[in-house]
């Protein structure tokens, strides 16, 4: 028996060294090692051995199914690399064939104005918070000084969630949030999803704004102007100037809409179609922080000023971008999206 599994096992070694392809290894493989294979066969006549040479018997055949499994994968590997090296040998490669260019996207335009806005109150001190998009009436309104029957919530209509919450129709919730939780001196920014019941061109049912709030001690509607300035300068060139108009807004006192000098025509107005020859751009709300805010976030309004600003992103980008419909920035076109890469 010994003698028959050697010359298998020589038998096996020499029909894989020259087998060339793996389908041939396989069927030599099954042909010597499967179920019905010869050296299964060869063991059948264990049984039919003495006693005493069974175990060295069955050692051997196991050790020439190893060796023979061992043989199956190294012919395995060298056909593989054999088949490698032909294919190398004999290929073709056309170097000068252009390369594939991988696609590469880029931000969305609101996320690119959304940055420049940030970079620039970043740099002013500014620090970016979150607030809920889902707010209760109070944030929303109450706290900011429009009671339930305010003749201010008609230009905010808004989508109410069942048990009275609603979807916020500004960023200013998140100042009382803030004021609620930390103590003066208070110096953020608050981006984010608003919502309100508009729909056209230039007025879509869903924008973001980014609001801001300075409170301390000390602080004046100069600083208000000063930091509007700033940022106008920094964001739109800097020859930008800033202009305000007497507003009112509820949370406020006194408020002023926030123009810029009109970005295309630079004041020169005549023939402008973007500032409609007004040689002004409105970008924002603002205003000192009325004290009844102050009250309802329990500060103290005999110590603590401070001012606050709101400004929507879709409307910068607009301008920044010339773009005409704002329901472009949500279509998600590609070839809409391409041109600000
Ligand atoms: N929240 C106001 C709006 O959405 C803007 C604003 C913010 C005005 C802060 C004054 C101060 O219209």
């Amino acid at each position: 028996m010994k003698a028959e599994l050697e010359r298998l096992r020589g038998e096996a070694e020499a029909a894989l060294a020259r087998a060339v392809s793996d389908h041939e290894i396989a069927d030599i493989k099954a042909r010597f090692l499967g179920k019905a294979g010869s050296i299964q066969a060869t063991l059948k006549g264990l049984g039919k051995l003495p006693a005493v040479e069974r175990p060295e018997a069955g050692r051997i055949a196991n050790e020439v199914r190893q060796a023979v499994e061992a043989a199956v994968e190294g012919a395995l590997t060298r056909v593989a690399t054999e088949g490698r090296a032909r294919e190398i040998a004999t290929r073709i490669e056309d170097v000068t064939l252009v390369g594939r260019r991988p696609p590469v996207g880029a931000l969305h335009p609101l996320t690119q104005t959304w940055y420049e806005i940030r970079a620039v109150f970043a740099s002013l001190g500014f620090a970016v918070v979150d607030g809920p998009l889902v707010e209760t009436d109070w944030y929303n309104f109450e706290a900011l000084g429009v009671p339930a029957d305010h003749p201010a919530r008609d230009m905010q209509d808004t989508f109410f969630v069942e048990g009275g919450a609603l979807l916020r129709t500004h960023t200013s919730p998140t100042q009382v949030r803030v004021m609620e939780r930390e103590k003066p001196p208070i110096r953020i920014i608050a981006p984010g999803h608003v919502f309100r019941r508009d729909d056209d061109v230039t007025h879509s049912p869903e924008f973001q704004q980014v609001e801001g709030l300075w409170v301390d001690e000390h602080i004046t509607f100069g600083d208000l102007k000063g930091v509007l300035a700033e940022f106008a300068r920094r964001m739109f060139g800097a020859a930008t100037k800033i202009r305000l108009r007497p507003s009112y807004f509820p949370f406020t006192e006194p408020s002023a809409e926030v123009d810029v000098s009109c970005l295309i025509c630079g004041g020169r107005r005549t023939g402008c179609r973007v500032c409609k020859e007004t040689g002004w751009l409105e970008i924002l709300g603002a205003g000192s922080v009325d004290p009844l805010v102050f009250e309802n976030v329990k500060y103290d309004p005999e110590r603590v000023t401070g001012f606050a600003f709101g400004m929507g992103i879709e409307r910068i980008a607009m301008l920044t971008f010339g773009i005409s419909d704002i329901r472009l920035f949500y279509q998600n076109d590609v070839r809409f999206l391409r041109q600000f890469a």
